[in-house]
Parts: C-alpha cells; sequence; structure tokens
C-alpha cells in the first residue's frame, strides 16, 4: 500500500449502525480535519484532473463538494456542483436515478456545461454507483464530454464499478 493511501485510510472512521442499524458508515471528516491528509488527498485528485485533461470538476452534493473544490482551485480549473433536487435557483436539467427503496433526483445549471468542456466527477463514496450514474447523464445531456471519475473510496462489495461500466463508455474510473 502507498504511503498516502495508508494515511487516508487511517484517517477515515467506521461508525457502526449509522445511519440506520446494519450500515457501517464511513466518516471522513478526520481526514478533512487533517491537513496533511487532506493536502494528500487533494494531490491525488488534482493529478487525475490532469492527466484526464479535464476543463471541469463536477462535485455531487454534499461531501463531493468539499473534496472536489480544492481539487478545482488546484487544477486552476471550475467546479459545477450536482445539487438534490431543488436547491439551484437558475434553469436546471434534472435527472432521476432509482434508490434501494424509492427514487432520487440531482440537478446541474444547464449554463455551467457546453459542448467545450471534459468534465471529471469526484465525490468521496462509491456505492452502488446510481449517484454518478445520474451525474454522467446530466454531463451528457448538457453537451459535454465524460473525462473520468474519480472518487476517495470505492465500497467493492455494492459492485458499483460494474453498474458503471456501461455509463463511464470507456473513460476512467479512479478510486483512491
Ligand atoms: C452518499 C455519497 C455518494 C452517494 C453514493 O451521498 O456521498 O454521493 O451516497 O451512493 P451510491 O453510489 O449508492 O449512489 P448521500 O446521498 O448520503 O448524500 P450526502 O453526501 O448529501 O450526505
Amino acid at each position: 500500500m502507498t504511503d498516502v493511501k495508508e494515511l487516508l485510510l487511517s484517517r477515515i472512521r467506521d461508525v457502526a449502525d449509522y445511519p440506520e442499524p446494519g450500515v457501517m458508515f464511513k466518516d471522513i471528516t478526520p481526514l478533512l480535519a487533517d491537513p496533511a491528509a487532506f493536502t494528500a488527498l487533494t494531490d491525488a485528485l488534482a493529478e487525475i484532473a490532469a492527466n484526464t485533461g479535464a476543463t471541469k470538476i463536477v462535485g455531487l452534493e454534499a461531501r463531493g463538494f468539499i473534496l472536489g473544490a480544492p481539487v478545482a482551485v488546484r487544477a486552476g480549473i471550475g467546479f459545477i456542483p450536482v445539487r438534490k433536487a431543488g436547491k439551484l435557483p437558475g434553469a436546471t436539467l434534472s435527472q432521476a436515478y432509482d434508490l434501494e427503496y424509492g427514487s432520487a433526483e440531482i440537478e446541474v445549471h444547464a449554463e455551467d456545461l457546453s459542448g467545450q468542456d471534459r468534465v471529471l466527477v469526484v465525490d468521496d463514496v462509491l456505492a452502488t454507483g446510481g449517484t454518478v450514474e445520474a451525474s454522467l447523464q446530466l454531463i451528457r445531456r448538457a453537451g459535454a464530454e465524460v473525462a473520468g471519475v474519480a472518487i476517495l473510496m470505492e465500497l467493492g462489495f455494492l459492485r458499483g464499478r460494474e453498474r458503471l461500466e456501461p455509463a463511464l463508455a470507456g473513460a476512467p474510473l479512479e478510486t483512491l
């Protein structure tokens, strides 16, 4: 394991039975509170942004905002928030997706992305892949290209990577 990976793992706290019984929550607040770890994470994600030729970072609400914004600043490119429905004031594109029970909807400001953009999606956790999959649909519907997806941690047993394969259409999925 690399030193960076070890550092990041050591700053992620497992919280049992949160938010409901049987779920092991991955809490990244210790990582955010440690400047060495947060800097190492930002550097690693910014390297992916550079390698993929991204011109915009899309961060997924809410923790994708915290991780994605400094990456955009470090990479010298724009940050675009993809929000849960009803939070953005301008004209939006919306994408619904299925959850285990029920459904959810995410939105982006339509004017924030164009055919000139190559977009890197940043988030903290890849679980079932539903949120990232919906964000890739939004990006393409806005006319932009998907440069890749960069995620702090992947819960492999939920098979999000497999689910995302068609939607990625060859774009890289990097999990640290
Ligand atoms: C979590 C996580 C990802 C998403 C992953 O966010 O931060 O965005 O779930 O799940 P999936 O791969 O099964 O789609 P959550 O919906 O808890 O939102 P929050 O960050 O606003 O708490």
